[in-house]
């Protein structure tokens, strides 16, 4: 049930903060933001700040609108959740329990997956750069399909392959998707995939060695997309690499970040795939799509605790996080909206920087983030953080990786635990030395 408790009162944003903030959100007694029923400031003061919270109910619907809208206009197609936008063993298993396949990048995200008890007929490993030793561990846990990059990874298949292995072949569909540069993974220059004249060599050779199952092509052209033309452009590209029984045609869509981005729906997202698809690929063969941020974005919030207020000519609000858990902001200028969660209804009447604890000018949350007067002590709930936040998390300045935690129907769970300083020292030899 969403909740009802959704108030727009004036001198605040709230009413448009609805749309950016999880599905399940509302406003407690006190003034405070729930999500999935529990204030945040409780959330806060249980497990400590900074603090990655998702919303399971919204999560898990959000699934179902890519697994059930795919299955009604393709029957004959697969949903791959891309884990590196939030891999996270609990997520692997709402990712299980939902019934997505997964799509991993690497040995760590592999044993993730296992150890969420993802079947490995649902894995499919992805990666520009996979070593020996990743493949070995693909192989020997029996995943179903390895995405292959270029003609070294088959030098290295030919070697370790002792039984039948399903592969597709990843090539540059020719798109420079509109986004930001360290986004863009589908244009001529894209260091992902094979172009198409060296893609027909490479799907020779599988097709002429007797343990290779060539079953088609991938593509995925970029992050945070927001023109669904930009998907049916590549699947019309992606045709003329020839007739398969596989297209897997990436991830890619773009979500609402800020009160004036404009989000393509899920439907319009899987309408423009398949309009193309049923254009230009054969009406048999399987389609795969492999949505990451779109899944997990907008369930997931970050709690900061405001730690300094300063006014100085401008406002700087500063809290105990900052890039080292949002490296968004800095890699790639994603701009975010904030809330002061402990008190949403008070009015917003402060133009702040909100910003990080990081030793980066760049630290930056949210420009000109509109508040109530900040007070040190406030919780700063930053929305849309559910993707690539946990994942690009770092220890710049002895940063802790934080906590995640999934709320639903009133009850909070932990999913991982808040690093530690000893954590931060494991590795370290002379500190295990003595
Ligand atoms: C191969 C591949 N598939 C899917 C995705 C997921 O993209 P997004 O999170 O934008 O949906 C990515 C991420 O960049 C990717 O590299």
């Amino acid at each position: 049930m969403q909740q009802t408790n959704r108030p727009s009162p004036e001198h605040t944003r709230l009413g448009e903060l609805w749309s950016i903030l999880p599905e399940e959100s509302g406003v407690d007694e006190n003034g405070a933001l729930t999500i999935g029923g529990v204030s945040v400031a409780r959330l806060a003061e249980t497990y400590g700040t900074p603090l990655y919270v998702y919303d399971e109910e919204g999560l898990r619907r959000q699934i179902r609108r890519f697994v059930d809208g795919m299955r009604e206009r393709w029957p004959n197609s697969e949903v791959l959740f891309a884990s590196k936008s939030f891999p996270a063993v609990g997520m692997y298993r709402v990712a299980q329990q939902e019934g997505l396949s997964v799509d991993i990048a690497g040995g760590g995200e592999l044993r993730l997956a296992l150890a969420a008890g993802v079947d490995p007929a649902k894995l499919h490993f992805h990666g520009n750069a996979k070593t020996d030793d990743e493949l070995r561990m693909a192989l020997d846990a029996g995943l179903d399909t390895i995405i292959v990059d270029n003609e070294d990874e088959l030098d290295r298949l030919e070697r370790l392959l002792e039984r039948p292995q399903k592969l597709l072949l990843r090539v540059i569909p020719g798109v420079e998707a509109k986004t930001h540069a360290s986004q863009a993974t589908g244009g001529a220059d894209s260091k992902f995939g094979l172009p198409m004249d060296q893609a027909l060599a490479a799907i020779e050779r599988m097709r002429a060695h007797p343990l290779m199952e060539f079953e088609g092509v991938h593509l995925h052209i970029g992050s945070q997309i927001l023109e669904v033309e930009q998907f049916a452009e590549a699947v019309a590209n992606i045709s003329s690499a020839g007739e398969f029984d596989v297209y897997d045609v990436g991830g890619g869509l773009g979500v609402k970040y800020t009160y004036d981005d404009d989000a393509p729906s899920v439907e319009a997202y899987l309408d423009a795939v398949v309009d193309a698809a049923r254009a230009h690929l054969p009406a048999e063969a399987r389609i795969m799509i492999e949505p990451g941020r779109s899944i997990v974005a907008r369930a997931g919030v970050t709690l900061y605790r405001v730690t300094t207020v300063k006014r100085t000519g401008r406002v700087f609000v500063a809290v105990d996080g900052g890039l080292a858990d949002q490296m968004d902001v800095a890699l790639t200028g994603q701009r975010f909206e904030a809330v002061l969660g402990n008190r949403v209804l008070d009015p917003w009447t402060e133009t702040a920087q909100l910003v990080g604890r990081q030793c980066e000018s760049g630290d930056l949350l949210v420009d000109r983030a509109q508040l109530p007067e900040a007070r040190v002590g406030d919780i700063a709930v930053v929305a849309t953080t559910g993707a690539y936040g946990y994942t690009l998390a770092n220890n710049y300045n002895g940063a802790l990786k934080p906590a995640i935690v999934f709320v639903a129907e009133g009850e909070a769970r932990l999913v991982a635990r808040r690093e530690t300083y000893d954590d931060l020292l494991a590795t370290h030899l002379p500190a295990i030395e003595g």
